[in-house]
């Protein structure tokens, strides 16, 4: 462990992979299986982000947009460059992260990590210049603050990979407000993958604007959550019995504000929820 930066340490998952944990939110990064594998399972496959690329050039609409909310130590961000490399279609990746610290300390353990090598020089100018051609054909930005208050310097994502912390320790970063905001900024294709399957961080998207749909499994979860701009999108949307769970929850009331406070679905919620597209006639 590196005492002059207490706020991480390095841990071993289940998988054998290593992580990182960020003592003071008590939470495992990427605890399921390890950095890349989360990263490739629940973020760029489910996107089909190398194909969607490859569709986004040859419809002359390049480059394609990800934002990759919570850089932390760029599991997700490299995984995707990874995958980037089979191919040339223009790419631009926009990272937020409120406090780099926990990329200074990845790298500073980039040979326990694995999954950064290669990487370093590319990883030192993007905090060091903000920006950084990481592959020819893509584009890496760093957008350093709050999200709420970043995104608007962004271009349209047809892809968000959100990944803060989880909705206890970070409440804001699922609110009504933060998801509203995505929405409204999003290309007409986009999708957005997280990790959870929360009934009320799906109930807070629906009623964000989203069309919400179950994402893949991975690690321990057996399902996690994907969103779209247009329902056809998705495979699995969230049907009638979801809805009957959500009626019958006690965790289901959307998060609004930054706080935290699980309860039952308001009244004016629910209402309006049955009447979203996805649900009506349910
Ligand atoms: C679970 S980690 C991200 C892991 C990362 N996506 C990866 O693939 O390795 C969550 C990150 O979100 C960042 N974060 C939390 N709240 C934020 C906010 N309001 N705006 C921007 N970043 C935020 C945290 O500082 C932390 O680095």
């Amino acid at each position: 462990m590196d005492l002059s930066m207490p706020g991480f340490e390095l841990v071993q998952l289940k998988s054998g992979a290593e992580s990182i944990r960020c003592r003071k939110h008590g939470e495992t990064m990427h605890v399921g299986s390890g950095p890349s594998t989360e990263a490739a399972e629940l973020h760029v496959n489910q996107q089909r982000i190398v194909e969607r690329a490859v569709a986004c050039q040859v419809e002359g609409n390049s480059p394609f947009v990800i934002w990759d909310v919570g850089l932390g130590p760029a599991g997700n961000a490299l995984t995707t460059l990874e995958a980037l490399r089979a191919i040339d279609a223009p790419v631009e990746i926009h990272s937020f992260e409120i406090d780099t610290a926990v990329l200074e300390f990845a790298l500073k353990h980039s040979g326990a990590l694995g999954y950064m090598a290669g990487w370093e020089p590319v990883l030192g100018e993007l905090l060091e210049r903000g920006e950084v051609q990481a592959l020819p054909h893509v584009r890496w930005r760093l957008h350093r603050g709050d999200y709420l208050d970043q995104m608007c310097h962004a271009p349209p994502p047809s892809a968000i990979y959100h990944d803060p912390y989880s909705p206890a320790r970070n409440p804001q970063m699922w609110s009504l407000e933060v998801f509203r905001a995505a929405r409204e900024r999003c290309a007409p294709d986009a999708l957005l993958t997280n990790y959870t399957r929360s009934t009320a961080v799906r109930v807070t998207l629906a009623l964000a604007g989203w069309a919400v749909g179950l994402g893949v499994a991975t690690g321990d979860k057996d399902q996690t959550t994907i969103a779209a701009a247009r329902a056809q999108m998705l495979e699995r949307p969230l049907d009638a019995i979801w809805l009957r769970r959500v009626r019958a929850s006690t965790n289901a009331a959307a998060f609004r504000g930054g706080r935290y406070a699980p309860g039952p679905i308001r009244e004016a919620d629910l209402r309006t929820l049955e009447a979203l597209p996805q649900f009506a006639g349910r």
